[in-house]
């Protein structure tokens, strides 16, 4: 009893005094001084991890494919005293993908976070009746375009001695939807992507994570949730019985880019309300 005693206090001696634990207990989620690219990033799930960044101290940068929607983006975070960019960018064209990075060197001196979050889905029904063109758009945006924007960005991370690279995949890419069949195996290529992309970048101290929502409240899901047969069918599925909201997954990403997560490289973490995801 009494050496067990003694053993707590060292250990929690070492604790108070030791310099690593001591800088963890600072301010492990801030991201003041950081700069973060989030693509797609005018509405929905990426609007919503802009702000979670932002409101961690981090300078984001928006972007979606219209003019409008930046501005519009760019002034709600504004009002909510976030530092800033935005610009038009389409992620599935090359130009535009260096448009945004270099927009960002120029304006933020550097790239510290990039949030990968842009995926299409141009087509409902039976696999077998999907087309190249299809596979083509889907890969295309969703899969390649996270891989392309990465590489653009990594050797500027490097330059500042590490970053985090995230992307957004979907409880899909586990459990293939009905009808969704070619979006559901862009997002489970996110994972594998994820896992292939980690150990390398590990060498520069970048991390690179995945998270995989369920069904979350957006325009992208609103022929989901619109749909109230639908939803009664997910919420059998679902543990937590409702709809999951942009901010949630937000904040799960401001967390994987955080110090509080410095020892998670690799991984994707299920966002769903509970729904039983594995491969
Ligand atoms: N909502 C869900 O239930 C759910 C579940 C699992 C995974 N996800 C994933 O979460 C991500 C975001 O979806 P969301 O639900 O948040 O969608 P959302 O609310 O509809 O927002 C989509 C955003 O993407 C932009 N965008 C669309 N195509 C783009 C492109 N080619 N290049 C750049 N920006 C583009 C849109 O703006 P513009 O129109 O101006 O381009 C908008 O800002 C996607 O990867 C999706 O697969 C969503």
């Amino acid at each position: 009893m009494l050496c067990s005693q003694v053993m707590l206090g060292s250990v929690f001696r070492c604790l108070r005094t030791s310099p690593v634990a001591g800088k963890r207990s600072m301010s492990q989620s801030s991201l003041a001084g950081k700069v973060a690219i989030v693509t797609a990033s005018t509405d929905g799930i990426g609007l919503a991890t802009a702000q979670a960044l932002g409101k961690r101290g981090a300078h984001v940068v928006v972007s979606s494919r219209r003019q409008a929607n930046v501005d519009k983006a760019v002034a709600l975070l504004q009002g909510q005293s976030i530092q800033v960019t935005g610009t038009t960018c389409n992620v599935g064209i090359g130009a535009d993908r260096e448009k945004l990075v270099q927009m960002t060197l120029d304006q933020c001196g550097g790239i510290d976070i990039l949030v990968s979050n842009a995926a299409v889905n141009p087509f409902f029904g039976n696999i077998m009746d999907s087309t190249e063109d299809v596979w083509d758009k889907i890969l295309s945006v969703n899969v390649k375009s996270a891989f392309l924007m990465t590489k653009l960005v990594v050797p500027h991370m490097t330059k500042r001695g590490g970053g985090n690279v995230v992307f957004v995949s979907s409880v899909a890419g586990y459990q293939p939807m009905q009808a969704l069949g070619p979006y559901s195996v862009s997002k489970t290529a996110l994972l594998g992507l994820t896992r292939a992309l980690a150990p390398e970048l590990a060498h520069s101290n970048i991390r690179v994570n995945c998270v995989a929502p369920g069904i979350i409240k957006t325009r992208f899901s609103s022929a989901l949730w619109h749909n109230e047969d639908i939803i009664d069918e997910f919420k059998k599925m679902l543990s937590i019985k409702r709809l999951g909201e942009p901010e949630e997954i937000g904040g799960v990403i401001a967390f994987l880019c955080s110090e509080e997560a410095s020892y998670i490289t690799g991984e994707t973490i299920t966002v769903t309300g509970g729904i039983n995801c594995r491969l």
